[in-house]
């Protein structure tokens, strides 16, 4: 997506080899205006699939999940973290381990939010090494819901997560790919 692309070449900043800061747009301010587009575009890239329901983790995904869901005209639920298990009848939960943070959190979706059978669509801000994705399929699993396909605003493709994803034969579709950080510069992929 040329618009993301751009504002990535523009504000994004490059923190080492692997880590692009993004958080005057994505992950600390929101640019809504932005935001909207990706919904639009996730909503057309998957159009022809039957949706009903969008699913994310807070809190960065929770921007660009709402305004897919809004083109989408169904409801978004994200799951929640924390950091110790509140285990519960009531609760779906899985661990997702970040990388990046070095830490583990167990992600919490409450069972009244995800009925067998739906068809729900993964969405995410970044795709890493895809623990957050694997969290949220792990999910998705334990509520019985089929999911459709996984929608990505920044993948970094030379990480594991792509890799894993196609290996499930899952569908994604991601709004810019970034194939490597050379010299503080963002290089993307095709
Ligand atoms: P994963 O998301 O593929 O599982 O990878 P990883 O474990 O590395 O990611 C841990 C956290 O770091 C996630 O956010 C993820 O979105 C974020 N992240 C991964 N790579 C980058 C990057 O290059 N830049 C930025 N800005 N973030 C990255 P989180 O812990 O879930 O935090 P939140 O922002 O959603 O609250
Ligand atoms: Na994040
Ligand atoms: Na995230």
């Amino acid at each position: 997506m040329k618009l993301l692309e751009e504002k990535i070449r523009q504000d994004g900043r490059v923190i080492g080899t692997e880590v692009l800061k993004v958080d005057n747009f994505l992950n600390h301010q929101i640019d809504p205006k932005l935001m909207q587009a990706m919904g639009n575009e996730f909503a057309q890239l998957f159009k022809g699939q039957q949706i009903d329901k969008v699913l994310t983790v807070e809190s960065s995904g929770i921007a660009p999940a709402v305004f897919t869901a809004l083109a989408l005209d169904v409801p978004m639920v994200f799951a929640r973290k924390k950091k110790s298990l509140t285990l519960s009848d009531e609760n779906y939960t899985a661990d997702v381990f970040s990388f990046t943070k070095q830490e583990t959190n167990h992600i919490i979706v409450d069972k009244r939010f995800l009925t067998a059978g739906e068809r729900i669509l993964l969405i995410d801000d970044f795709l890493a090494n895809g623990q957050a994705v694997e969290g949220m399929l792990e999910i998705a699993r334990a509520a019985s819901v089929d999911v459709v396909g996984v929608g990505i605003v920044i993948e970094k493709t030379f990480q594991k997560g792509r890799a894993i994803l196609d290996e499930k034969g899952i569908h994604v579709e991601s709004l810019a790919r970034i194939a490597a950080f050379e010299d503080g510069q963002v290089i993307f992929a095709d």
